[in-house]
Parts: structure tokens; sequence; C-alpha cells
């Protein structure tokens, strides 16, 4: 558990005059994604959040991995002999077997797929602030979690899933929460086609959730930033790291870009020297 000095809260972080960066899944660039030399590498790059994603194991423990399947970050085909093989399949003993580094870069070989818990220790008992991306699990689970360990204070937590959000700001009411969108699907199960009307449409039932952020693509426009603005909401932006991209999007007023190169801002070369 960090100690209380080390912790950075996150609402202090997020309200923040200046445009925030945060690593996806660490630094996904140069290291492989949710790993804890991705992470390590994001915080050395300056990042101000790490963002990384969760999905629940056979057993019911939050693992550090994106993917529903094991197949594309690991080397559970190799090991198991079979394809297409779900995290959800997998005891966490049994996921943590998985080497999780060698795909992207025999030097990272050894790597594991972190539980939850030991990337949070890592990440927020260096001092920085976690940003959490739900893709599987229940709320009751991930907010005993966060409380046991006392880490309400040092993460944000993000959903494509509303309905989560709002089960787990009942139950903790301080914890912050980002609505991730637009949504791959419409309740009709077409695809959204006016994704730039999208976010000024949604505005209400993300109010619903209790988000203080607004985590969307760059399909948004400048109308859709004031009006979450005047209901004093943050933007976030996913995935960007493109330099051009990026300026377009602070120059429209957004508060944070989610990037594959947490050293976005940072002196390119100290960035080749991490
Ligand atoms: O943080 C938002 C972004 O990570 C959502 O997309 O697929 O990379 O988890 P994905
Ligand atoms: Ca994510």
């Amino acid at each position: 558990m960090p100690s209380a000095k080390n912790i950075t809260a996150a609402s202090d972080l997020i309200f923040r005059s200046r445009p925030l960066v945060i690593g996806h899944r660490g630094f996904c660039a140069i290291a492989p994604e949710n790993t804890l030399p991705s992470f390590a590498l994001a915080m050395k790059a300056g990042a101000d959040l790490i963002e990384l994603d969760y999905r629940h194991s056979k057993d019911g423990v939050p693992m550090v991995i994106h993917d529903a399947t094991l197949d594309r970050t690991t080397n559970a085909r190799k090991l198991w002999k079979r394809k297409h093989i779900k995290v959800a399949n997998k005891t966490a003993t049994e996921i943590q077997m998985l080497d999780s580094g060698n795909w992207f870069d025999a030097k990272f070989a050894g790597a594991k797929i972190p539980r939850l818990t030991e990337a949070l220790d890592f990440i927020c008992g260096n001092g920085a602030v976690a940003l959490i991306e739900r893709k599987s699990g229940d709320a009751k689970t991930l907010a005993k979690l966060l409380r046991e360990q006392n880490w309400i204070c040092p993460t944000v937590v993000i959903s494509f899933d509303w309905k989560f959000l709002r089960e787990l700001h009942e139950l903790e009411p301080d914890l912050i929460l980002g609505a991730l969108g637009p949504p791959a699907r419409l309740s009709n199960g077409k695809k959204p086609t006016h994704l730039r009307r999208g976010l000024s449409a949604r505005l209400n039932d993300i109010a619903k959730t209790g988000a203080s952020v607004v985590v969307w693509n760059r399909h948004i426009s400048k109308r859709a930033i004031r009006l979450a603005h005047q209901r004093k909401l943050k933007i976030w932006i996913y995935t960007i790291s493109h330099p051009p991209i990026t300026r377009r999007l602070l120059n429209c007023g957004v508060d944070g870009i989610i990037t594959n190169d947490a050293g976005l801002f940072a002196d390119k070369e100290r960035i080749s020297r991490l």
C-alpha cells in the first residue's frame, strides 16, 4: 500500500489548467502494453496519468490486459497449443505463467500480465495517478479493491459501460470517473453515424453516471467541448500520437490527450535515452 506522502491525488491533477498527457497502456510505443516496464517508462517520460485496462480472470481476479483473448500479447498459443483462449477461462495463477513481453521485443521477455493490485501498487506507489479502464468485471469488486488498498484518491476509473459507472459512483461517490464514448454501437445495435454530434446529445446521460471527465475520440466538435465545459466536465481525447492532431485538439480546448507516446510533449532526446 502506498504511504500517504507518496500519493498524488487525482482530484488535484485533473483540475489543473494545463493539458494532461496520459500514457495509453503505459508507454506502449516503446514497451509491451499494460506491463510494469511500460508503466515505468511512461512515468519516467513524465506522463501525468498512466492508463491501463483490466478484465476478470476465471477466478474473478482483475488482470491488466486489453484483449478478451490471450493470443496477441502473450505466448498462450504456443504454451497451451490452442488459439483464442479467453482471459475469462484461465485463473490468475495460470495467466501469470505467461510471458507478455517477448511478443513486443526480446528485451522485455519475462514480463508478466500484472494483477490490477500489482499494477496499482507500482503506479500509485511511485506517486503517479492511474487511469483504470474497466473492460469486464463488476463494480462491487473494483470498489472493494480500491477502498481496501486506499487507492480511491490516486485513481480515475473509466468505462464504455455507463451503467457500470453509475453503480460504481453509488458505491464510491468520491472516486473520480470518466465516461468513455462514443459507444461502439447504439442501443438499437447500429453504428453511430453522426459522431461529431454524438457528445452534445449525450451530456444528460453522462451527468447520470457521476463522471467528472468525458473521454471521447477525435471526432468531437468545438460546440460539444464548450457545452461539456459549461457543465464543468473535463475532456480527454483518445488515442492520439500525432503532434499536428494533438495541436488541433488542444486549440479546440481539450484538457487531456491519451497517447501511445507518453513523452508527447517531452524532449525527444531525453525520451530516446529512456
Ligand atoms: O483510454 C481510452 C482508450 O484506451 C479506449 O480504447 O481500445 O484502447 O481500450 P482501447
Ligand atoms: Ca483502454
